[in-house]
């Protein structure tokens, strides 16, 4: 290896790799129990598995980033590390805090708001984690003296993770003890990490892979980032209001969530227009083709699943219909794993066999694994979208009750399944590629 922390990022690498495997196979048990309910009935229920399915999604999404951050501030920084030893503890303390919340959750131990279940002290736990990272990433920065618009915009990206946590702090000492309040704050972390300061990592993780798989010059690249984290920025904090409408606000916010969250697909279309330009001008030559797949799907589909199945039911007058329907869901899935999970596994396509010389990606297993994701997740959002049309129509619009119209849906939850199930083998091959030799390069 070249930089020898460069093992950071491959540990925080194969530990998310482990996690992702771990929140299919979970996807898949509640997929299981939407088509055959009485599947593991109070023994392991539909909420506490589900919740152990998002949470995972988290903590790989999470670790992913980490590793990948790790790898992205040495290249550019040209610089070991600034700790590797702090590094792998706060890896070690993210996977025992993980691993205690999940366990917590089998046993009822959970504090019920989505994505944020985890009881107070691991709340706190994650803390302490994230900001030893970040600490972390900073003075490696700070050591290599090189603050590169890449660097810059993936630290503005992960400082605001960190801050946008707090929040999800308050209600465990008291500060919102109002249902409405409290959903208020919840929504500054949920969504003003996926819809604002995730994005400007994956800006900044897209820019480096378009940088190393093409050599467009910098200067060219970073106009465009620029621009997009502009637009991302204009867009995503006022349209934190779409998820606004039903909640007890003021009705302004109908129009501030709804004219602001309407522009944030521009931030993504910007991502995909950039990606393609600076292919075509390099032409694809880069021998890792894998990296390449990778990228141009987490600009597609980062594109498709938050811009287009976002913008879909984000005005107030189809949402009225649609909210917390399977539409919901169907936009949940394709862009998480559009954008977070696809630019997460663009970052290690890339990153391993560059770290490793000419080991690992293999390019006929990795391509393999891209293309089974790609038609499981596609399968499993359109299933979903058609079960949310039905649902929105029968239930919201026509007033049939809610398990009359679920009753009604079982074939779209059974395709849902199957998709799943091509999902799931993709993961395999996916960690297969991992491992597996790859062919000489030079990358
Ligand atoms: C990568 C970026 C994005 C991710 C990962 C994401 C993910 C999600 C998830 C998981 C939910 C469900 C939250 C819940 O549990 O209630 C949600 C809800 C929603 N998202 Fe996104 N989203 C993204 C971008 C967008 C964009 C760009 C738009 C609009 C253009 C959008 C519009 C919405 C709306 C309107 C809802 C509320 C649905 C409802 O009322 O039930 N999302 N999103
Ligand atoms: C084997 C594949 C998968 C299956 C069968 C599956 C199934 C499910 C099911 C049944 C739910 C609960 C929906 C509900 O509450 O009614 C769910 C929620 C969720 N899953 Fe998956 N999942 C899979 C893979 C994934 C992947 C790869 C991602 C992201 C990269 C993901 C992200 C989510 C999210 C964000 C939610 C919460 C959605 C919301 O609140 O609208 N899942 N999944
Ligand atoms: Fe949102």
């Amino acid at each position: 290896m070249k930089y020898q922390s460069h093992s950071v990022a491959y540990n925080h690498f194969v530990v998310a790799l482990l996690l992702f495997a771990l929140q299919v196979i979970a996807g898949l048990f509640i997929g299981v129990q939407y088509v055959f309910p009485d599947f593991f009935y109070q023994i392991i229920d539909f909420n506490v598995m589900r919740t152990i399915h998002i949470n995972l999604l988290i903590v790989w999404i999470l670790i992913g980033f980490m590793g990948a951050s790790y790898y992205l501030v040495v290249e550019e920084s040209e610089t070991e590390v600034w700790s590797p030893g702090l590094a792998n503890i706060h890896l070690v303390g993210f996977v025992i805090g993980g691993v205690a919340a999940i366990v917590g959750y089998l046993f009822g131990w959970t504090d019920g708001r989505e994505f944020l279940e985890q009881p107070f002290i691991i709340k706190l736990a994650i803390t302490v984690v994230v900001l030893a990272f970040v600490l972390n990433i900073i003075m490696t920065i700070i050591k290599g003296g090189r603050w590169t618009s890449v660097q810059i915009v993936l630290v503005m990206g992960l400082v605001g993770a960190a801050l946008f946590f707090l929040p999800a702090l308050g209600n465990h000492v008291g500060l919102y003890d109002n249902l409405s309040v409290d959903k208020f704050f919840w929504w500054w972390t949920v969504h003003l990490w996926v819809e604002g300061v995730w994005e400007l990592i994956m800006g900044a993780m897209l820019s480096f892979l378009l940088l190393k798989l093409t050599g467009v010059d910098r200067e060219v690249l970073e106009k465009w980032l620029y621009v997009i984290v502009g637009i991302t920025f204009f867009s995503g904090i006022l349209g934190t209001g779409h998820h606004y409408y039903w909640e007890g606000y003021p009705s302004y916010w109908l129009w501030i969530g709804g004219i602001f969250s309407a522009s944030e697909p521009f931030a993504f279309l910007g991502m995909t227009i950039y990606a393609f330009t600076m292919m075509e001008l390099a032409g694809r030559t880069h021998p890792n083709r894998v990296a390449i797949y990778m990228t141009l799907g987490c600009a597609i589909f980062a594109f498709l699943g938050a811009g287009v199945w976002g913008v879909m039911h984000t005005l107030p007058m189809i949402n009225k219909y649609t909210h917390g329907t399977q539409i919901t869901a169907s936009h949940g899935h394709l862009a998480f794993f559009g954008a977070y999970a696809m630019i997460n596994i663009a970052m290690m396509a890339y990153a391993i066999p560059a770290m490793k010389g000419s080991d690992g990606f293999n390019k006929r297993t990795g391509l393999t694994a891209f293309w089974l994701m790609v038609i499981g997740m596609s399968d499993m959002t359109l299933a979903l979208f058609g079960a949310g049309v039905v649902q929105a129509f029968m239930e919201r619009y026509n007033h049939v009750p809610f398990l009359d119209v679920q009753n009604q849906m079982g074939l779209f939850y059974a395709v849902r399944l199957a998709g799943g199930v091509v999902f799931a083998v993709g993961v395999f091959y996916l960690i297969k590629a991992f491992f597996e030799p790859g062919e000489k390069r030079s990358a």
